[in-house]
């Protein structure tokens, strides 16, 4: 299992543990994160699971890549900046123990 912290908007911190080659969606809804609402079911079609990642992370999750699916997605999220990614599109993996997320205000 992978530690994966969840910030809130309002500074809530929630810690949870989610099995390798899951997402970060998956760690949130299966969790009980609130403000990751995930409605496309982890296709990369809705953008409700946007998250900031920790600057301290950016490079280690990865950042956006020009032209993807997901950045084209991103650029009409709520919020949306340099540390945006989609959770769905984090899949957990060992290197990754200790993540932080941070949720958005609003999804939509
Ligand atoms: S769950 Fe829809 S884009 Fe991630």
């Amino acid at each position: 299992m992978v530690k994966v912290t969840f910030v809130s908007s309002n500074g809530t911190r929630r810690e949870v543990e989610v099995a390798e080659g899951e997402t970060a969606r998956e760690a949130a809804l299966f969790n009980g994160v609130p403000g990751i609402d995930g409605d496309c079911g982890g296709v990369c079609a809705c953008a409700t699971c946007h998250v900031h990642i920790d600057p301290a992370w950016i490079d280690i999750v990865g950042r956006l890549m020009e032209g993807a699916a997901e950045a084209e997605l991103l650029q009409f999220a709520e919020g949306a900046n340099q540390y945006s990614r989609l959770a769905c599109q984090i899949p957990i993996v060992t290197t990754l123990e200790g993540l932080v997320l941070h949720v958005p205000a609003q999804q939509y």
